[in-house]
């Protein structure tokens, strides 16, 4: 990976942090030995359901494993794409925090150590060998002021789009032509599945999946240094590329299914698996839902750069902290370890569909998929997620999903057009 790639995606996000910091200062507890770790371990993830809780049971695997005596409990809401976020703010405020929880690297995670939610775990790093094996940009991505709050788990793409071979064919579309070269040869696609029959060729799920996808056609509209500057101030959100970028959405999300707002992204991509849309637009843990089906690339389905975005890698990673004042801080010490070890990573992200963070493991016998976004996470410009909480705060978040959802619960006019681009800049001022 190339020096320093990812501090550039993400330095900007780390600027427009918003969230104010409350009084409790963090403290690292002393008798957290996770050799000794018994009782009951809480997370909050949001991988209870389908190929993203085969996931977890990866990790969990491990932990039992290395740490008999924990009993662990997932005490997660069931929202993809981390969409359940508010549950587990509502209980950290509240004062109960799960011993550790589920964030996503860069600006969302920095919400957190504003608010003094989030212990410093660098002392982590050393005793479990992180920094040997982590990319040295990944780590001071993550590192505030000498210190660092969460240990990644994988790395995920965003920017990737789907397709059935089936369906392709039912659209009259072969499986060679360069539709995802641009938007407007994917238009054209869609287009052609419509004239075939197809109504709503492109699948797509509830709003953050929109919001997803909306930051796909920024990657594609925008280049890598203008999308960067989205989140420091230095690209325009009233702009004409802006501008470009929200018609190109708009358009899209004409091709999309009228039952979104009801579906999350598993039952949207089951629309194209059964040949009632072609496409999809979303991020690499699709993967693993296509193997729990037993589907195969090249026979079954096939995947590109979402339209617009080669040589560019959305980047997004999940990762895991310690919770200041949760209930078992030596058992969240033994998830740190689960999940930064070798075992860990290896099992999760072979299920989960991502790459590992750790750059020790092998991937040569992994899926083709894998080993091509390894090389991708390499080679291309790193952008970062607004979805995935890697350029976004949690505000920021919650502002793109309700502008987004405003405007696709409506007729997609010019007028709304205008209101949206507006709501998106106050988000990010
Ligand atoms: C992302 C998360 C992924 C996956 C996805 C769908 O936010 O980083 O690991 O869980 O949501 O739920």
């Amino acid at each position: 990976m190339r020096p320093r790639k990812i501090i550039a995606a993400l330095a900007g996000a780390a600027l427009v942090l918003s969230m104010a910091a409350c009084t409790k200062d963090p403290v690292v507890d002393p008798t957290g030995d996770p050799g000794a770790a018994t009782g009951q371990l809480e997370i909050f993830s949001w991988w209870t359901a389908g190929s993203e809780a085969l996931g977890l049971a990866e990790l969990v695997k491990v932990l039992n494993d290395k740490y008999p005596d924990i009993t662990f409990v997932n005490n997660g809401a069931s929202t993809g794409g981390g969409s359940g976020k508010d549950v587990l703010q509502t209980r950290m405020a509240a004062g109960q925090p799960p011993d550790s929880f589920q964030v996503h690297a860069g600006a969302e995670a920095q919400d957190y150590i504003t608010a003094k939610q989030l212990e410093d775990v660098s002392y982590l790093y050393s005793e479990f060998k992180l920094n040997d094996v982590f990319p040295t940009d990944l780590v001071d991505m993550l590192t505030k002021d000498g210190k660092i709050y969460t240990i990644p788990s994988n790395v995920h793409r965003s920017n990737v789009v789907w397709a059935s071979i089936a369906a392709l064919e039912k659209a009259g579309l072969s499986t060679t032509d360069a539709y995802y070269d641009s938007i407007d040869s994917f238009i054209a696609a869609l287009d052609k599945a419509k004239a075939a029959g197809i109504e709503f060729p492109l699948a797509i799920g509830t709003t953050w999946c929109q919001v997803h996808l909306l930051e796909t056609v920024l990657m594609a509209d925008l280049t890598p240094a203008q999308y960067r500057g989205l989140f420091d101030g230095t690209t325009d959100w009233r702009g004409a590329e802006v501008k470009k970028a929200l018609d190109h959405f708009a358009k899209l999300m004409s091709y999309t299914n009228a039952d979104r707002g009801d579906l999350d992204w598993e039952p949207a991509l089951v629309k194209v698996l059964d040949a009632n849309a072609v496409f999809t637009v979303m991020g690499d843990w699709t993967p693993a839902a296509l193997d729990a089906r037993n589907l195969k690339e090249g026979v079954d389905w096939l995947w590109a750069p979402s339209p617009g975005t080669k040589g560019i890698y959305g980047f997004l990673a999940d990762s895991f902290g310690l919770t200041t004042g949760g209930p078992n801080p030596a058992a969240g010490k033994a998830w740190l370890d689960v999940i930064s070890s070798k075992e860990g990573q290896t099992g999760f992200n072979q299920v989960k569909g991502s790459i590992p963070a750790r750059t020790d493991i092998d991937l040569s016998t992994w899926s083709n998929y894998q080993q091509g976004a390894s090389e991708s996470f390499k080679n291309d410009a790193i952008v970062p997620s607004i979805q995935h909480g890697a350029a976004a705060t949690i505000a920021q978040g919650n502002d793109t999903g309700a502008a987004v959802s405003k405007f696709t619960v409506s007729p997609m006019a010019e007028a709304n057009i205008a209101t949206l681009q507006e709501e998106l800049a106050k988000a990010y001022a």
